[in-house]
């Protein structure tokens, strides 16, 4: 037998708090830059994960969402929701918090937030496919949808393609405003448009992250030209649509996980045998990504459980260095790993004769 390791109880558990910690002390750009290291990493070793489109339990006002994988060697889950009116009541559209546990005996290794986590993991999942995607030296990028994810996206595009200008468009003038505020000496030029029209105008890149519980349609396909590219992020529900779908008959269509995206993403809208190409594929250099500079590509995101898989071994990964994290008696374990009920029985005395001293 091996020797026990001490603190078998103890889980690291990373808080709010100590995640904005890490973001700081690592740096917002450095961390997403990292993130999507890690995520490219995982896209490539794609065939050895676990996968299934994510558990959704959907409801009038919202869904919540449980997004498991594992690589053999450790496994991951991500519980995440999505309420698009949540906001009017002064609560976030998506929250989330996940688990990364070791596969050989079962033990989780990391409890964290997600819900920053989410927002940075999604945007560098975004830039790096608008790495094989986009236009060659696309400088400009219409964000349409100025919300949570918004401020994120920007920078994960500056990062990792060097896009300079962002176009804002949001119905909310407010929320535009306070993204623009946000981002105001990250070094972009910034423009505030009116119109999600005025916003695409000279795009080279079209990010949507809007929040809307219907079909609704950011963009029409006139508002789309030749060569540039949509990553198309807030579609990601059934009957939680963003482009016209004459936009995705023009486009050639990169997905994560097909049969997940073929129920939530823009890609509902098209027969179920429509053409889709993986980007694990294309990551890996099997197919190509852009292969003319005329080509819409269109990358219809709806987030998969491998990319925040990545997001907790990167986060793990730099706990110690940081040492932003609290540790939570989470696990239970008796001297005697049989003996569970003595050892609540034990607690329960060894309290009592607290209580007599
Ligand atoms: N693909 C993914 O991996 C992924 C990950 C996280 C979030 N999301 C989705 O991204 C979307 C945005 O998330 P968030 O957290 O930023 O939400 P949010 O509610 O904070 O922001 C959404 C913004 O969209 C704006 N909006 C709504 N309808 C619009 C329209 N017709 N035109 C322009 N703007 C409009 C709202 O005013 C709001 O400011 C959500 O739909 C969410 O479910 C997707």
């Amino acid at each position: 037998m091996t020797a026990r390791p001490e603190n078998l109880n103890i889980v690291p558990f990373v808080s709010v708090d100590n995640m904005m910690k890490i973001v700081l002390s690592v740096g917002v750009e450095p961390f997403l830059h990292g993130l999507a290291d890690y995520i490219e990493e995982d896209f490539k070793r794609w065939e050895l994960f676990d996968k299934t489109p994510r558990v959704a339990s959907h409801s009038r006002e919202g869904v919540i969402e449980l997004m498991p994988t594992s690589d053999g060697k450790e496994y991951g889950f991500k519980y995440v929701n999505g309420h698009p009116k949540n906001t009017r009541d002064g609560l976030q559209t998506v929250t989330a918090f996940g688990v990364l546990a070791t596969v050989d005996s079962g033990y989780p290794v990391l409890l964290t937030e997600m819900t920053i986590l989410t927002a940075l993991r999604t945007a560098a999942t975004s830039a790096l496919v608008g790495k094989y995607l986009a236009p060659k030296n696309a400088s400009c990028m219409a964000l349409i949808g100025n919300g949570a994810q918004s401020e994120f996206q920007a920078l994960a595009f500056k990062s990792l393609l060097g896009v300079s200008k962002l176009r804002l468009f949001d119905i909310d003038s407010g929320a535009t405003e306070r993204c623009a505020r946000n981002l105001a000496g990250w070094g972009f030029e910034i423009t505030q448009c009116s119109t999600s029209e005025d916003a695409v105008e000279g795009a080279d890149i079209v990010t949507t992250a809007t929040a809307d519980k219907q079909n609704a349609t950011i963009l029409t396909d006139n508002m789309i030209g030749a060569g540039q590219h949509i990553n198309a992020v807030g579609g990601d529900c059934p009957g939680k649509t963003e482009l016209h779908k004459d936009i995705l008959m023009r486009s050639d269509i990169f997905v994560e996980y097909p049969p997940q995206t073929r129920i939530e993403g823009e890609i509902q809208q098209l027969a179920p045998d429509h053409p889709v190409i993986e980007m694990w594929k294309v990551i890996t250099g099997a197919v190509p990504g852009r292969s003319s500079a005329e080509q819409i590509t269109l990358f219809d995101s709806v987030g998969f459980a491998t990319e925040d898989f990545s997001a907790l071994r990167f986060l793990r990964d730099r706990l110690e260095s940081t040492g932003h994290y609290q540790e939570l008696d989470l696990l239970a374990d008796p001297d005697d790993p049989r003996d569970l009920f003595g050892m609540i029985m034990r607690s329960g005395k060894a309290d009592a004769g607290k209580v007599e001293k």
